[in-house]
């Protein structure tokens, strides 16, 4: 009962927070007993991860020129586990697994680095891939959830630096540094190409949004890094 009873603040405490077009969050451990689900529960909890988790969705809105609900993926819910499970995090069906050895093993600034993890899982969550259409090459998918941590000041240290990589859709931070150089060109670039990426997806978007085909951008972004 008490377990229940704490569930429903957490719902009836977001839905205030959104107002009327609210979004609800769900937290659940399941890996209660094992290393990293006990230090979640200490160190993280239910409650922030649930606040977390609102901010990375409003800052998606902001970042991606979502400013009305017609713009937004229709989301009612997104429910986070922690799970017995290897590997760090992954977004699937308005779902966030996160991993207990993940959990256990964050050196250094646990809500900093947790934070960034959840920012690149609320990134799936809300964006589009094309797959009306033509769906997104992955690569590009996770570069623009890197984007927004990056743009969200959760670059880790140990990302590759601006110019390196070997191709534009090599995907997390390679993209999402490439993206970043783009979006230099022309600010609000990447929100423009998740907007089109609504409906289908096409190597086209560049050219039109940047003047370019993304094959010269890279060129173009390697030389200006000396690679
Ligand atoms: C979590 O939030 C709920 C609702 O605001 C509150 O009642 C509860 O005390 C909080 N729990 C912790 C552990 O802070």
């Amino acid at each position: 009962m008490a377990c229940l009873s704490i569930f429903l603040a957490f719902l009836l405490t977001l839905t205030t927070l959104n107002g009327i077009n609210a979004v609800e969050y769900t937290v659940t451990n399941r890996a209660p007993t094992t290393p990293g689900g006990i230090r979640f529960s200490n160190e993280l909890g239910d409650n922030y991860t649930i606040k977390t988790m609102d901010q990375a969705t409003i800052f998606f809105w902001r970042l991606f020129q979502q400013n009305t609900e017609a713009d937004r993926k229709d989301v009612p819910r997104v429910s986070l586990f922690v799970d017995d499970m290897e590997g760090i995090a992954y977004a699937s069906n308005n779902e966030i697994h996160v991993g207990d050895d993940y959990i256990e093993g964050i050196k250094g600034d646990i809500k900093w680095d947790f934070n960034g993890v959840l920012y690149h899982e609320m990134a799936h969550t809300w964006q589009w891939d094309g797959s009306a259409g033509t769906k997104a090459p992955v690569g590009l998918i996770e570069g623009i959830a890197d984007f927004m941590r990056l743009k969200a000041n959760y670059a880790p240290s140990q990302w590759v630096k601006p110019g390196e990589g070997d191709s534009w859709d090599q995907g997390y931070s390679v993209t999402a540094r490439f993206l970043d150089y783009c979006n230099d060109l022309r600010n609000g670039f990447v929100a423009e190409l998740n907007k089109k990426m609504r409906v289908t997806y096409n190597d086209n978007f560049f050219v039109e949004l940047l003047g370019k085909p993304v094959d010269q951008l890279w060129r173009d972004y390697k030389a200006k890094f000396g690679n």
